[in-house]
Parts: C-alpha cells; structure tokens; sequence
C-alpha cells in the first residue's frame, strides 16, 4: 500500500507505519529530562501547595485563576502582551507557514518534523480516514436528524472507544499506555477519524450516503476533510485550494491553548486512568459550552440577533447592565487583543474575496469591535475580541452551518488534547485530579424519620409539579 507525498513521491506505508521517532520510546515525548520540574518551580516563585498545608493555609481559587496544577512544555501564552507560541513556535509563523498536520506534530512531538517525518506522520493519520462501520450505523440511526453535531460527535467517540478494548486500561490495566507505540497509534486514529466523523455527521443529517473508500492521497487532510462532506460515489468533488488553506490556518489557531477548560477536561479525566476516547468525548463536552467553543456558534447568533449596526448601542448597554454577554469578547488569560483574532480577522476577508462575496456581518462585527473596545466598561476590564468572534464569519463563508462550528473547534483542539493527554500520561509528577472543597454545609445533626417531618414544611422545596394528586404510601 503507499501513499503519496505533496511532490509526489510515493512512500511506502506498510512498512514505515508506525515508526515515526521510535527512538524515544523511554524518555517520554520530548526526550527531554523532566526530574527537574520541581527546581524550575522554585526558580518561577511559585509556591508549592503542599508547603502551604504544612503552615495549616488552604488557597481558595475558583474557577483556577491562579492555580498551575501541571508543568507543561507544550505553549506559551503571556496574556498581557497577546503573545502564543506552540512548542516555542510564534502562532503567528506557524499560521503564515506550516499546515494543520505539521503543527499536530510539533504539538506531539516536541519539534518540527522532518520532509520524511512529516509524510509518515501524514500518512499515518490518513490511513484513518474511513471510520468504523459501527461508528457510521450509530451516527444514522442513532440520533435524532436535528440534534446538534456536538451531541453526536462526543456520544460518536465515545463509543468509538469500546471497538479497542485491547487499548482500554479498565480492561487491560494501566501499563497499557506506557508504550510509546500504543500511544502513537490512538493519535493517529483519533486524528484521522474525528474530521471523518464530524463529515458523517453532517452527511446523516443531510440525507447524503455514507462515503467508502474514497481516494484522497494527493489531498492535505483539511482538503480530505471538505471533500469527505460533499463526496458522492463516482464523483470526487476537488475542494477549493484557497478555502481550504484557510481552513487549515484556523485548525493551526484552534489547535492548542494551555490549559483551558476542554484540555483542563483531558487532563482530569486522563487523570482517573480511562481510556483515550472517553478523554477525548468528554473534552468535546467541555468545548461544546457557549464560555468556550460553543462561543463560535453563539457570536454568529449574536450578530444575527443584533441585526444592523444602529442596534449596537441598545446591545451594548444590555451587555453593560448584565441583560447580555458579548460572545466572543474576552478571555481568562488575554488582558490584550488575542493574537489569533488578529489573524483570523485577515483571513476572513481572504475567503470573502475567494467566495466573491461580503457577508453584511463582517461590517456588523467589526463595527461592534470598535465600540465595545472604545466602551469604558470594555476598556476597564480589558476586555478584547478572542479567537471566536470572527471564525464563524469564515465557517458561514465556506457553506458550514451554525451548529457545525464547534465541530470545527474541535477538529483543530484534538491536537492539543492528544498532546497533553500524553504529555500528563509522561510525567513523573501525575496523580488523580481531585481538588479541594471549602465545606459551608450544616454542623452534625440528627436524622428524623420521615413520618415525624410531615407538616412540618408547607412548602415544598421541589419546583416542579409532576404529581396532581396525593402521594399514595
Ligand atoms: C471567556 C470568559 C468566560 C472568561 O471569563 P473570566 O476569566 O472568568 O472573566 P470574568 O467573567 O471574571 O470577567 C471579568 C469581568 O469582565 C466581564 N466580562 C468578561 N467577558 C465579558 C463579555 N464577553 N461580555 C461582557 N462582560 C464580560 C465580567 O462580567 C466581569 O465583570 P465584573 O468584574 O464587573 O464582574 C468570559 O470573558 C466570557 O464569558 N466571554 C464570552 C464567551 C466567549 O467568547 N468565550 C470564548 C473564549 S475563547
């Protein structure tokens, strides 16, 4: 069997499959020492929380705005100054000249690959892009038609867990993961499916065939990905090159962000020892929230909502006076302008320009960008437009509808997650995440019987009224 690389040359992927950097097998997915975590710790001023139980202080953070639980090697983000950097690779390099796969790697693997690495690498999540059969069955019987993608992509890998019992440490124990090679190979499948999922998804609910063995090796994967939505028996539908690079750029910017809330999610759950794919579902729940990547598919219903640039005011003073939320303005981290929206902004009116047309949107957004950032409550909290408040104007572009969009947040984030997922499996200093509570309950006190508590309360605290009559003993 081969494939065929971008200059065409033929690589032979039966025998190099899983081999990219075999050499590292033991030394986690670096090669680099991690014993001296706890020196570059002291270096940072960070206090260690142990150090304060031993002086009898508990440090109260929800929500973990000042909490690191992991060191990581995987991006830099300085929030201040708007600065990303995956694996010490500017965002902004990566998205003017690398491609999903390459950054997917880099993420992985610590450092760029080579042209050969590369080709395995692309090779190998390619030989993934025909999912199981029961994964096809499930996604067009299993669903209603109208439920949202994000409902069925995370119910889809979840179940896609359960065909590799041979990979799952509830059934094998928890060595299984140590190998280097074990881990590799759910990269490359959990990589290569989810596009082909998110492609079934949308095909089921659009009354489209599920697609087999279409032959795509000359296509880049976000190239596979568009075609996978409009492949027909017999006709290969050949994607729009320029579409598809920006496509591509937005996966790139989507691909990692630390440690926010979905990859927060990998790490819990990776944590507690389950399988990769029970990971991965519930890393998609996380995404799906509108505080998070949903937040793609609520600023276009904002915008829609908002209608005409005279609403803006109105809008605005309802955000002011909590009626609202500016969906797509601000961010944990950023105290700055999100280096990706910079990016992202440009490249929407790139697609404008290739699909030959303006959405009235784009005008609505960027007026709305400039009153809220000249607005003293937005202005104050430092509040900036983050990654999502334009990609959904580029999704709409490409013909993606609304509720597609979080999948598209998840294609790209499916890197990181993997990329943490086996950074955490590495590291010497994991253990189960199991934060700490503030107890605020009732002292101790003295059950009563359930005939003594009668009468007692005439109202109920249950809100809803199912029962119309009296309760029968
Ligand atoms: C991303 C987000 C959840 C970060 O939340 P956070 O770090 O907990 O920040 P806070 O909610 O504490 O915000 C600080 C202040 O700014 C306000 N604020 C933050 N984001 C806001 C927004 N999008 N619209 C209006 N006010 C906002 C908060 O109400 C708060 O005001 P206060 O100090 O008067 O109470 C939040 O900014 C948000 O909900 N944004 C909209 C959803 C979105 O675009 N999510 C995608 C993120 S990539």
């Amino acid at each position: 069997m081969t494939a065929k690389g971008r200059k065409g040359k033929s690589i032979a992927m039966s025998v190099q499959i899983y081999e990219v950097r075999e050499s590292q097998y033991d030394r986690g997915d670096t090669g680099e020492r991690r014993k001296g975590a706890f020196e570059e710790k002291k270096e940072k001023g960070v206090v260690e929380a142990s150090w304060l139980r031993k002086q009898g202080v508990v440090s109260y953070d929800p929500g973990y705005t000042n909490t690191a639980c992991c060191t990581s090697r995987i991006t830099y983000l300085d929030g201040e100054r708007g600065i990303l950097r995956y694996r010490g690779y500017p965002i902004e390099q990566l998205a003017g000249k690398s491609s999903f796969l390459e950054v997917a790697y880099t993420l992985y693997y610590g450092e760029l690959p080579t042209e050969q690495d590369l080709r395995l690498y692309e090779a190998n999540v390619a030989a993934h892009r025909t999912p199981h059969n029961d994964l096809l069955k499930i996604i067009s019987n299993g669903f209603r038609s109208d439920a949202h993608p994000m409902g069925v992509l995370a119910s889809t890998v979840m179940a896609m867990g359960t065909l590799y019992p041979e990979v799952n440490p509830a059934l094998q124990g928890n060595h299984v993961y140590e190998s280097y090679k074990v881990r590799e190979k759910q990269v490359f499948r959990i990589l290569g499916t989810m596009p082909m999922l998110v492609a079934s998804i949308y095909r089921s609910q659009n009354g489209l065939a599920p697609m087999v063995g279409f032959d795509t090796d000359d296509m880049t994967f976000t190239e596979r990905f568009l075609c996978a939505l409009s492949w027909a028996e017999g006709k290969l539908y050949k994607p729009n090159k320029r579409l598809a690079r920006a496509l591509d750029i937005l996966f790139i910017l989507h691909a990692d962000h630390e440690l926010n809330c979905s990859t927060a999610t990998m790490r819990q759950l990776t944590s507690s020892g389950v399988d990769v794919y029970t990971s991965v579902a519930a890393s998609i729940g996380a995404l799906y929230g509108p505080l998070h990547g949903g937040a793609t598919e609520a600023v276009l219903k904002m915008l829609e909502r908002i209608k005409t640039v005279d609403n803006i005011p109105a809008f605005l003073n309802a955000v002011k006076n909590r009626e609202e939320k500016l969906m797509g303005f601000g961010h944990r981290v950023y105290r700055n302008y999100d280096p990706r929206a910079k990016i992202i902004k440009r490249i929407a009116y790139e697609v404008f320009e290739e699909v030959g047309q303006v959405d009235p949107l784009i005008d609505l957004a960027t007026e709305l960008e400039r009153t809220a950032l000249n607005d003293e409550y937005f202005v104050k909290r430092k509040l900036y437009p983050n990654v999502d408040f334009y990609s959904g104007l580029i999704y709409k572009a490409i013909g993606f509808p609304t509720e597609y969009f979080p999948c598209l947040f998840a294609i790209g984030r499916t890197a990181g997650w993997l990329a943490h997922w086996n950074e955490f499996l590495v590291d010497p200093e994991k253990k189960i995440a199991r934060p700490m509570q503030l107890y605020k309950g009732q002292g101790k006190r003295d059950y009563v019987q359930v005939f003594s508590r009668w009468g007692k309360r005439r109202n109920s605290r249950i809100s809803s009224r199912v029962f119309t009559g009296r309760l029968k003993k």
